[in-house]
């Protein structure tokens, strides 16, 4: 199947046709538009009232893109048994995520806490007058935004939340005459982001109005409103803590105390060396953003805000640390998540509402936790991988069956290669080799 560049022209009001017709146009664009078709009823649900749910959910919907749901079993969190949803392409990452909850399961498993639980948004905006001259008049503001806000924040203060602190932050150091309105906002088990945005909009009229009645000289130009998915005021914590003589067997040549320091170093490195921080955090995230996936939150928040938080020194460092002081390996992860468990996609995507049913209906604050304890339990895994037998054993025994399918492996030449790469090391030519092999045996 190849797309016809001869036919490729830009298209006009393509988001006013109907499903059918999109299809068809695109469609058109190849030279097999009958497997085009085929592929899009493929991958559009069987049951109708779904797929229309999922065509609404963005604009110009021609099919759904299916990623393995999946689960890691046995997590012990604070006590509680977990069986973590995740949603994920990558081979290994269930894997390892439900390798670790297992290693840690009978040594006390993932201790985890919320430490903070504000979001917040700016109003940002252009004022000719002093800092000085408009701080006088902020703690009259926020009351006065406060009461104007109550028919937007009403239900919002009656579930326990709203906006806690309004101030006004003058930044005309960095930009002629430029001002923010910084609002903290507690959203409660919302991540929150329509009800932030509905109120700095809100808040922007105010600000104006306010301004214009106190200080009719004064010129003000709100340039924009908006939430910051820069959430440092939102962080969970999860821990991993034993005696290092309980780490022993990890491997059968590296003792404990071995196997704790290398450890150890392995997170200064990821401290000190961005190179290794990014690759390092991302296997964190591995685990977090597979969470915050399955249960239907939004992923590139939470990836934005986590690695802002990671450079919030200046330097982009590793988010895990450890202290193996008192002979114990004590190691933990500190990151912001900004997360939902009501609205958005949460009760309309059906395996999100899934999700989230067979994680018990956590609060907002109790998936932090959940997921914070996934993200800890993929780095043990990568780092413990990478300091004693390497990575590529694993991933590459995960990966084996990607291999086979991209060479058309059948059913009985799978298991005869899974049994054959048992004892062998995975690549995509030693695979091939072995498939070249059977199949000439066989011709
Ligand atoms: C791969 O998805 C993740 C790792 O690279 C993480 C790491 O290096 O720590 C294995």
């Amino acid at each position: 199947m190849a797309l016809l560049n001869a036919n490729l022209k830009p298209v006009d009001g393509f988001s006013r046709l109907t499903k059918e017709k999109q299809i068809e146009y695109i469609s058109s664009l190849f030279d097999n538009p009958a497997r085009v078709r085929r592929l899009m009823e493929l991958f559009s649900l069987q049951d109708a009232e779904f797929q229309k749910r999922f065509d609404e959910f963005s604009e110009n919907t021609v099919a759904s893109y299916p990623l393995p749901f999946g689960i890691a079993p046995n997590f012990n969190i604070n006590g509680s048994l977990y069986h973590i949803p995740m949603v994920i392409e990558e081979s290994s990452v269930v894997a390892a995520a439900a390798n670790a909850a297992k290693f840690w399961l009978p040594r006390g498993g993932f201790h985890t806490r919320v430490l903070s639980v504000t979001k917040k948004g700016q109003v940002h905006f252009l004022c000719d007058a002093s800092p000085e001259k408009l701080m006088a008049f902020e703690g009259e503001l926020e009351n006065y935004l406060q009461i104007r806000l109550k028919p937007l924040t009403g239900r919002m203060e009656n579930r326990g939340g709203g906006i806690r602190k309004i101030r006004i932050i003058a930044s005309n150091d960095k930009i002629a005459n430029y001002y923010q309105l910084d609002a903290d906002f507690d959203t409660v088990d919302s991540m929150g982001a329509n009800f932030i945005n509905s109120c700095l909009e809100e808040m922007a009229t105010g600000l104006t109005e306010y301004f214009a009645q106190k200080l009719p000289d004064v010129r003000i130009e709100v340039i924009m409103s908006i939430l910051s998915n820069y959430v440092p005021g939102c962080l969970v914590e999860a821990k991993l803590e034993a005696p290092v003589t309980l780490l022993a067997g990890i491997h059968p040549e590296i003792s404990p105390e071995d196997f704790a320091r290398r450890f150890a170093l392995a997170i200064e490195i990821a401290r000190q060396n961005v190179s290794r921080a990014v690759t390092h955090n991302k296997g964190i995230m591995n685990g977090v953003d597979a969470v915050v996936l399955a249960t239907g939150n939004d992923f590139r928040a939470v990836e934005a805000g986590v690695h802002a938080y990671a450079a919030r020194d200046g330097h982009y460092r590793s988010l895990s640390s450890i202290d193996l002081s008192g002979g114990m390996f004590c190691y933990s992860l500190t990151l912001p998540l900004s997360l939902g468990t009501v609205g958005g996609l949460t009760g309309l995507h059906p395996m999100a509402a899934f999700a989230l049913e067979l994680l018990g209906n956590p609060s907002a604050q109790e998936l932090m936790q959940i997921a914070a304890a996934a993200g800890l339990a993929n780095n043990f895994s990568a780092v413990r991988a990478l300091t004693t037998w390497g990575i590529q054993k694993g991933h590459m025994m995960m990966h084996l069956s990607n291999i086979l399918n991209t060479l058309s492996a059948t059913e009985t030449e799978k298991v005869l290669a899974r049994e054959h790469f048992n004892g062998h090391k995975v690549s995509y030519s030693a695979v091939e080799v072995f498939l070249k092999k059977l199949r000439n045996a066989g011709a």
